[in-house]
Parts: C-alpha cells; structure tokens; sequence
C-alpha cells in the first residue's frame, strides 16, 4: 500500500494535492464531481473581511495554453463565510485552507483575528500577491520589505499556520521567500499568476476590461517549476509548487523539483475531476515504480553532469 501522505511541516496532507484558490470557488460547488475528502486539501477563493464585486466584465480570456483572469477577488466576505460555507466544510477530511487578502497590511491581519475565532480551518494562505486588482489593492510579494511586514503581522495574530503565497513578476523570487521565511511563515505557495496582456486588433482595445490580468495554465508551467526548484533549494520551510499542473506527471516535476506538495488551479475549469486523477496518478506512479512513500521523491532532481 503506497503511503501518499506528506508532511508540511505543521501538518500533515493524506496526499499532496490540492485544489489552488480561486478556481476551486468554496470548494462546495465541486461536490456534485468529486469527493472532497479524496483530496490533500483545498484553498478557498480570496476572502477580504468584507463581500466585494470584483472587476467588471469582461475578467477571463483564453490565450495559448493559458487563460489570463482579472476577476479582482470578487468574494462574500469573512461573515457570510463563516455563517454559510464553513459549518458545511467541516464535514470533509481534508485540510481546509483560507487565502486570506486585505487592502492594507491591517485587514490581512482583522481577516485571520476574524477567522480565528471559527473552528475547522487548517491554515491561512496569504494572499500578497494577486496581479490583478485595481487601485486600491495591494501586493506586497513584489518587495522583500514589505513581504517582511506583512507576513510578520500576520503571524503575530494568527493561531494558525501560515502559507505566504508568492508572485512571480519579481525578478529574484528567492529573495522575497527568505523574508517570508524570516517573518515567520510556515510554509510558502508559489506561483501565483503572471502578470499579462490581451489585446483585441479589431477594435484595438485590451481584451479584459482591467487592461492587465494574470496568466495561468500549461503556458506557465516551465517557468513557474524553475521557480519552485530555485526557492526549494534556498528555504528551510516547506513549499508549496503550482502552476499550470494538468496531469499527474506534472505534479511529480514539481515533487521532484523540491516541491512537498502541489496545488492545482486551471486545470479545475477544464475538468472537474482532475484533482482526484492527479491523486490517483500519483499512487499509480509509485506502485509501478516500487516507491513505498512518495516523500521520498521530494527534491530528489539529479542534476550531476554525466
Ligand atoms: C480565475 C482565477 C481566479 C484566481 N483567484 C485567486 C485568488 O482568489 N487567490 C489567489 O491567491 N490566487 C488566485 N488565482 C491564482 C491561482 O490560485 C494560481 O496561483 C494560478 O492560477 C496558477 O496556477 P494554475 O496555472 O494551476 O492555474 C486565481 C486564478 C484564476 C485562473
């Protein structure tokens, strides 16, 4: 029997696979698909303290091998959250991630003094660095500094873990984890999507109505792994590899890039079930291979010049 389970540190995951934030909505609306308990965990859509609209249409374009989103966090808020979905959630066995955002350092901090309060939640991810919100927004992953203050506050209020989730328009995003690392963090996600641009030649307007929005899917996924395997190598907490995972074997390159666990987001609109095929493709891929624990694969990339 093939011990999918992997350690993070401050917990464990019955496998490593969940499904990423904002494309997997309150994790309720996937139930008529698959069983939620089959899975590592799941991060909930953005939560600021209170409801927001988002960006008004049109927010979801589909480029090559990627779509480029600039919903703007649209959500309902940690009130209504707690009150309507939570109780619902701690139904599941599976581990139950929040990702926590805020338009000042403050509200980050009152979301998880909020959320706190509520029973069922296994950690915060920190929303810090969403590329796609108006004025108004913040995103402190693109600074070291900032990353420090944020992710320190955070820690200071919070009874629970915290996973700083990481954008990748930096140019050393390595430098950027070490801070949330010595802020505190438990843990670190990354990536988050690429900053982007879709421009209709008819009309010779930008195809999403917030001009900019954020990459994500397959065209992402080279460049967000090298990311994982640069930050892997450098942190001492664990890290969390996403970006444009479609298959089991694209889980494993992560795995094998350092990655302790994966998270899954496109891929969910595509089909419904991937996160649970994902699982299923990685117990496959053990027993075949004779791996007994699939930690074990963790970080495990040869680079040895033969
Ligand atoms: C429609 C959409 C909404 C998203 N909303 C959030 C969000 O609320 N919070 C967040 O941290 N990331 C959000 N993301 C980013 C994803 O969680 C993920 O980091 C990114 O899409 C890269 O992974 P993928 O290539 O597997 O989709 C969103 C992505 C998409 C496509």
């Amino acid at each position: 029997m093939t011990d999918l389970s992997v350690d993070l540190g401050f917990g464990t995951l019955k496998n490593p696979v969940i499904a990423a934030s904002g494309t997997f909505g309150y994790g309720l609306e996937f139930t008529p698909f698959i069983d939620l308990n089959r899975l590592g965990g799941f991060v909930v859509k953005g939560l600021y303290f209170s409801p927001r609209p988002g960006n008004p249409p049109p927010r979801l374009v589909e480029t090559a091998s990627g779509l480029i989103n600039a919903i703007g966090l649209q959500g309902i808020g940690v009130h209504q959250f707690s009150e309507e979905v939570l109780p619902r959630l701690r139904e599941y066995d599976t581990a139950i991630i929040i990702n926590v955002c805020g338009n000042h350092d403050e509200e980050y901090a009152s979301v998880v003094e909020y959320l706190d309060r509520q029973e069922g939640i296994t950690a915060y991810e920190l929303n810090i660095s969403c590329p796609n919100v108006e004025k108004g927004g913040q995103c402190p992953a693109l600074n070291p500094k900032s990353t420090f203050s944020i992710v320190k506050l955070v820690k200071e209020t919070s009874a629970r873990p915290i996973i700083t989730k990481l954008s990748p328009n930096v140019s050393d995003i390595t430098e950027i984890a070490m801070s949330a690392q010595e802020a505190g963090s438990d843990a670190i996600s990354l990536v988050n999507t690429f900053l982007a641009l879709a421009v209709d030649v008819e009309t010779r307007r930008p195809k999403l109505s917030n001009i900019l929005g954020g990459l994500s899917g397959p065209a992402i996924k080279p460049l967000a792994l090298r990311m994982v395997y640069q930050t892997a190598s450098r942190v001492s907490i664990p890290v969390i590899g996403l970006g444009g995972i479609m298959s089991s074997t694209d889980a494993l390159e992560y795995l094998i890039c350092g990655a302790r666990a994966i998270e899954v987001g496109t891929a969910n609109f595509i089909d419904p079930q991937v996160t649970v095929n994902i699982v299923d493709g990685l117990r496959e891929y053990c027993e075949q291979n004779k791996i007994a624990r699939i930690d074990s694969i963790i970080g495990t990339l040869d680079t040895q010049m033969r």
